[in-house]
């Protein structure tokens, strides 16, 4: 009996032990949450008027909203801690509890219609800013959503290119957003908010980069089983060099002349790949999938996840359900020889 009890007392959890495992829990909780970060979108670093708004309104909520928590959770402190004993509050005799009509009207009338109205206010404010374009450029792009990648055009130069949305820094250019399939969601977290494309319906908005540089973007509304490798980059450039892009993409796919690509190019035929494939300049006009006019131009194969260049390409080619499960593109049934014959072509379309 006397040995059981000393056990016991053994095994009893001293409280600073309690408030140690309380905050290692809260620690690793911080960590796997912050985990992805790293490499997640930053949100937190704009480039742009609209997406600087955008988290300047992010921290106003945050602010506001712990100030709030803050002060709640200090006022039930505060009463847990002041509250008479439970004998007191049971005993008939003890006097009744006191309603103080100040606080209510204060916290619960006067300070959440304050604080909610000041949040109503920078929120309507924020949505009529990102509304509002002060220069406005006469360049439109127009940006398709495919499961699982981005047809971008610009109809006023007459090119379509995927994946790749580029434009001039310091200037808003129109985006004009629809969809060939289901729901998806343009975004660019370094440059603005999140917009839907919705199948039947264009969505515009303004797009602005205030520095040079590449800004990951991606898709925002789950549309299918390849929804997290549906990404893409908008490249802000300065004048020179963005009218320089302009001009290359412009300029039809010029003819192989090496013996290896003129064979790849009667390959991309006889295999099919045109019924698919739009290259300017040849009679290639599908439109089910990307524009390879100025292929290797782009940085990126499949939407964002694999590096463009000869053998991811290739490998591709080989097998695109390996690399990307359920996407639209068939595997080819091409020999090594031919294979390379094509990648050859392919090669071509700087
Ligand atoms: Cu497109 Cu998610």
């Amino acid at each position: 009996m006397d040995l059981s009890i000393g056990q016991r007392e053994d095994r009893a959890v001293p409280r600073w032990s309690a408030w140690r495992r309380l905050l290692g829990c809260v620690l690793l909780l911080i960590g796997l949450v912050t985990t992805g970060c790293a490499t997640a979108p930053a949100i937190f670093t704009p480039k742009g008027r609209a997406a600087s708004e955008i988290n300047q309104l992010w921290w106003l909520l945050l602010i506001l909203g712990t100030l709030v928590f803050l002060g709640v959770m200090g006022y039930l402190a505060f009463a847990l801690y002041r509250r008479p004993p439970t004998t007191a509050l049971q005993s008939p005799l003890s006097p009744p509890l006191r309603t103080n009509s100040r606080m209510v009207v204060w916290g619960g009338i006067v300070l959440p219609i304050t604080v909610l109205s000041v949040v109503y206010g920078a929120t309507i404010e924020t949505l009529r800013s990102l509304a509002s374009v002060r220069t406005p450029t006469p360049l439109t792009i127009v940006i398709t959503g495919h499961q699982w990648w981005w047809e971008v055009e610009y109809p006023e130069q007459g090119f379509v290119t995927a994946n790749e949305v580029r434009i001039p820094v310091g200037e808003p250019v129109q985006i004009q957003l629809a969809t060939a399939d289901v729901i998806h969601s343009f975004w660019v977290p370094q440059l603005h908010g999140k917009l839907d494309m919705i199948p039947g319906q264009t969505n515009t908005f303004w797009l602005e980069a205030s520095e040079p540089g590449e800004y990951w973007g991606l898709c925002a509304e789950f549309c299918g089983i390849q929804h997290a490798n549906m990404l893409f980059v908008v490249v802000a450039e300065e004048e020179a060099a963005f009218a320089d892009w302009l001009a290359g993409q412009q300029r039809p796919a010029q003819s192989p002349t090496a013996a290896v690509a003129v064979e790849g190019e009667a390959l991309f035929w006889t295999a099919g790949c045109d019924q698919c494939h739009a290259i300017a300049g040849t009679p290639a006009s599908g439109r089910l999938g990307p524009d390879l006019t100025h292929l290797m131009s782009r940085r990126t194969l499949a939407a964002g996840i694999l590096e463009n260049n000869i053998g991811t390409l290739g490998g591709w080619i080989a097998n695109p359900q390996h690399v990307k499960p359920g996407n639209l593109m068939p595997a080819s049934s091409l020999s090594g020889a031919e294979l390379q014959a094509l990648l050859a072509y392919l090669m071509t379309l700087e």
